[in-house]
């Protein structure tokens, strides 16, 4: 019989218990916040550092041809007329005129259209379009029901700000919207510095910002997020688009998976031609069933050589590739495999939450988890143990990131362990002092051994 797979849980637990035990915040709450901005606490932000750094691990350095960059937020303003994105990088919204409330027009065309039970997917639609899905199905505000909205209209994602002062003459510039253009105008100093043959990458991870309209579902969609991507760049004349594109589907798949996201609750969806970005010829999502349904998680795209192209011909600068055998040049094509890290520390955090008759537990894999080891002394009044317990926490965090509690009694500590995800929590007790064993309790099976300390690891 095929295995059941366990319900998705209420977004509303997730986002308790992050505050609640520090792993994510809302932004400047002290003033209110500042809606859909959220700070990592410190189990959040060892979780991402866990997840980019396995990320780098699997798609960086053990891949001899994908190069690591980290790239300037800030770019040239012409960076962005050459990719396209001050044209095109855009979305639809409109507002409800009774009460001002505002949205993205495509996500509230959806919404309505779901809950009437007309399933359509209509991210991507001109707004002419989404203007006459909305008064032919009659849709409603969510804030006041009101059916009287504004035309539906285009707006620009990308995040403005200003280089230099008013009376020198300020510039408006952008923060990036996505990092792939880093990587588009290093090309060329990577092909005279390291000089690789195709196919190569380029990799890196950071910070993207976008000045997005709808949002909420917690850090699903947010103002700024963390994201890591890589440019795969090949010759269509060696190989076919579709061989990379359908390795790297699988590649993506099986790194995801590595990390403790259940195989089951992903799965792939190509872009409509309405939906796809101005630069792809081809793009499919990897969603997860979030709590709130499937939504994307990465994007797998067939770039072409729109970028190189269109970089070459607003710089003047030569980024052409010259074929050391044929000393032939040509224009590289791209496939650029995308993950919001943001969006992968929901998913593993939704994924891995149980609740068992006495405890909550996140099921992380170890390579994720926050902690690896708690270290607990059975009580905290007997010196000696206490000592004991101490040089066991040295030992094993000279190698792995390991709470310490000697809070109340072992069993709620146990609890409290659980719900944050430690694999694995070690107690010194009586017996520890005589042959240094100590005793090593297993979080999903709830199973105890004992051990020598030093013989403790992942
Ligand atoms: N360079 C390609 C690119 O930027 P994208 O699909 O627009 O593609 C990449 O974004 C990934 O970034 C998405 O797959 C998603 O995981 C994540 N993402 C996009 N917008 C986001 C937002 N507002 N908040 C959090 N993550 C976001």
């Amino acid at each position: 019989m095929p295995r059941r797979k366990k319900p998705s849980v209420d977004l509303n637990k997730i986002v308790s218990l992050c505050k609640r035990r520090g792993f994510i915040f809302p932004g400047s709450e002290i003033y209110g916040g500042l809606a859909n901005t959220y700070d990592l606490g410190p189990l959040g932000v060892e979780m991402v550092r866990n997840i980019s750094d396995s990320w780098w691990n699997y798609f960086v350095h053990s891949k001899e041809e994908i190069y690591g960059l980290d790239t300037s937020i800030l770019m040239s303003p012409k960076v962005w007329e050459a990719s396209g994105h001050i044209q095109s990088f855009t979305d639809v919204l409109v507002d409800c005129k009774n009460c001002q409330y505002r949205t993205r027009a495509d996500h509230l065309v959806e919404d309505a259209l779901l809950k009437k039970g007309v399933v359509e997917k209509v991210e991507g639609r001109p707004p002419k379009d989404l203007d006459e899905l909305i008064s032919k199905y009659e849709i409603e505000c969510p804030e006041c029901d009101s059916k009287s909205w504004t035309n539906a209209r285009e707006f620009n994602l990308l995040f403005e700000t200003t280089i230099g002062t008013v009376t020198d003459g300020a510039r408006t510039i952008y923060l990036r919207g996505e990092i792939a253009q880093g990587m588009f105008v290093n090309f060329k100093n990577i092909l005279d510095t390291f000089h690789p043959k195709l196919p190569f990458g380029l990799a890196q991870y950071g910070k993207a910002f976008r000045n997005e309209v709808t949002l909420g579902n917690f850090i699903f969609r947010t103002l700024e997020f963390n994201l890591a991507e890589f440019e795969y760049f090949f010759d269509p004349n060696e190989k076919d688009w579709q061989e990379y594109f359908s390795s790297w589907k699988e590649e993506m798949v099986d790194w995801i998976t590595s990390i403790g996201v259940s195989a089951d609750r992903l799965r792939w969806r190509v872009h409509t031609d309405e939906e796809r970005s101005h630069y792809s010829e081809r793009t499919e999502d990897l969603d997860f069933e979030f709590p709130m349904g499937y939504k994307e998680l990465f994007g797998l795209a067939y770039r072409t050589d729109y970028d190189l192209r269109n970089h070459m011909d607003q710089s003047g600068v030569d980024l052409s590739y010259t074929d050391y055998k044929s000393g032939k040049k040509i224009i590289p094509h791209v496939i650029e495999p995308t993950f919001g890290i943001n969006r992968v520390l929901l998913a593993l955090l939704t994924d891995a939450y149980r609740e068992e008759e006495d405890r909550i537990l996140l099921k992380l894999s170890p390579e994720v988890a926050p902690y690896k080891f708690a270290v607990f002394p059975l009580v905290r009044n007997k010196p000696d143990i206490v000592k004991k317990a101490r040089e066991v926490y040295d030992h094993l965090s000279g190698k792995y990131h390991v709470s310490w509690d000697d809070r109340g009694n072992i069993g709620k500590r146990y609890l409290s362990q659980d719900e944050i995800g430690t694999p694995y929590c070690v107690t010194i007790d009586y017996d520890s002092l005589k042959d240094d064993t100590v005793t090593v309790r297993d979080r999903d099976t709830t199973k105890q051994k004992r051990v020598h300390f030093k013989e403790i690891s992942l």
